[in-house]
């Protein structure tokens, strides 16, 4: 199927773990060499997927036949925390992952979240900046658990 084919989104659950985390196999690798603290997305097993997916969602996005992108959404108390954002790098640069994002967000928002909530290493900064752009604000600044990295947790008021 050609890149410019339109792009559907879908809300999946549990059952989707497989793909789920193969898209976001694929997507992260890129990390490897880069972060100094390997992301725990390279480690996660289909179970460990599955079991996140249970507590709100995931969604698949595709371009005509291919599954192209993948995220996942856990519907907290007070929140929705969404996570492991994943476009293939082919796929990239088109608006993917911000339409996941609202979609996401949309979906929390029906289910009584009234902010959605994501963090995302300093490292990454072009990630950070498409947060910003959705509208997303920084709202702490802290050492990563596991290592010599800074993590910022960002915060979007949903309508
Ligand atoms: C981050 C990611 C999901 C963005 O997907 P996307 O569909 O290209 O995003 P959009 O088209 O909606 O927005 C593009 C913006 O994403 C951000 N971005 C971050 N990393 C990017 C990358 N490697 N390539 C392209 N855009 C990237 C930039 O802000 C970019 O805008 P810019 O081109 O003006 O700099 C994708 O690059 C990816 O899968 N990266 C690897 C996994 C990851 O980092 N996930 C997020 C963890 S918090």
């Amino acid at each position: 199927m050609g890149e410019d084919a339109a792009v559907t989104l879908e809300f999946v659950g549990p059952e989707h773990a497989a793909v789920v985390r193969d898209l976001m196999r694929a997507a992260f690798s890129e990390y490897d060499a880069v972060l100094t603290v390997p992301s725990s997305a390279m480690w996660e097993t289909v179970e460990d997927v599955a079991s996140h997916i249970a507590e709100g969602g995931a969604m698949l996005a595709r371009v005509g036949t291919d599954t192209v992108g993948s995220g996942r959404y856990a519907l907290r108390e007070d929140h929705v925390y969404i996570g492991r954002l994943s476009v293939l790098p082919p796929y990239r640069a088109r608006g993917i992952a911000a339409a996941m994002m609202l979609a996401m967000e949309q979906r929390a928002l029906t289910e009584g979240r009234a902010e959605a909530r994501i963090s995302v290493r300093t490292m990454l900064p072009r990630n950070i900046e498409l947060y910003e752009r959705l509208g997303y604000i920084v709202t702490a600044r802290y050492p990563h658990p596991r290592g010599d990295e800074v993590v910022v947790d960002l915060a979007k008021q949903l309508r």
